[in-house]
């Protein structure tokens, strides 16, 4: 069974001041019986605040990156168990910021999923492609290269542990979401790209959609068939628009 999951991806924002209002505003405007997974993955230093402020709401906890190593003399690096000892659930993995910024390969991406998921974390995968990429009519190449990437070092039993998250670069940040039928058209290509890997694992691995999502646009993007929610930046930092966005997953 396909689960229905918005996250919040906080990026490099926050106070403890403002995430105090922003929480406490999601509380209070997220019905606590809201049936569906909402994470919230916020910067390291923040993710003991926030652990306590949602600690028995509907909300979970999410690292936003995560060491490919266990444990060691790795300065600055965060591990998958400090994220689990912290509250984590999920923890994103392999994001275009951090591909782009930290040279982030799909060996590198791989290595974290199965670390993460050894230490009982559900990764949420990115995919996507560039401007470039998709004038070139390349879109499906790059995230079957990307998912070959990752299966050819860690095998397929592991992916069933993950959430993808499609995340078009051209959409990120900028305010101009894939338009819902072409988003559609990619999470379907993943899914039945997974499908002739393994039939049970595409029927239960969720694919969210991420790029620009907003309240305007999100009921129209999570109703598509193969949208199983959505990895929201800009628009999770205001309690409002991401409880609008939090309550648009329903199918
Ligand atoms: P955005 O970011 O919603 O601000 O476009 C999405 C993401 O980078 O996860």
């Amino acid at each position: 069974m396909r689960s229905l999951i918005v996250v919040g991806n906080w990026k490099m924002y926050g106070s403890l001041q403002t995430n105090e209002t922003l929480v406490s505003q999601l509380i209070a405007e997220v019905p606590r019986e809201h049936q569906h997974r909402c994470v919230l993955c916020v910067p390291f230093p923040f993710l003991g605040q926030v652990g306590k402020l949602t600690s028995g709401s509907q909300f979970v906890l999410g690292g936003q990156n995560v060491s490919d190593e266990l444990e060691g003399a790795h300065t600055g690096e965060v591990s998958a168990r400090m994220l689990k000892d912290l509250g984590c659930q999920y923890v994103i993995i392999g994001h275009s910021e951090r591909r782009r910024d930290n040279f982030e390969n799909d060996i590198l991406v791989a290595k974290k999923i199965d670390v993460a998921v050894s230490q009982g974390l559900t990764p949420i995968v990115c995919l996507g492609e560039s401007l470039e990429e998709r004038e070139q009519g390349k879109t499906e190449d790059v995230v079957q290269s990307q998912l070959d990437g990752i299966i050819t070092e860690i095998g397929t039993s592991k992916i069933s542990s993950c959430v993808f998250a499609y995340e078009p670069i051209w959409a990120i940040g900028t305010g101009k979401n894939a338009d819902p039928r072409t988003a559609q058209e990619v999470h379907h290509y993943i899914r039945s790209y997974l499908e002739g890997i393994d039939v049970s694992l595409a029927n239960s691995v969720s694919i969210v959609y991420g790029g620009s999502v907003k309240a305007s646009n999100a009921k129209d993007l999570f109703s598509m068939p193969d949208i199983d929610g959505g990895l929201v930046g800009g628009a999770s930092l205001s309690g409002p628009e991401f409880a609008k966005i939090v309550m648009a997953v329903e199918k």
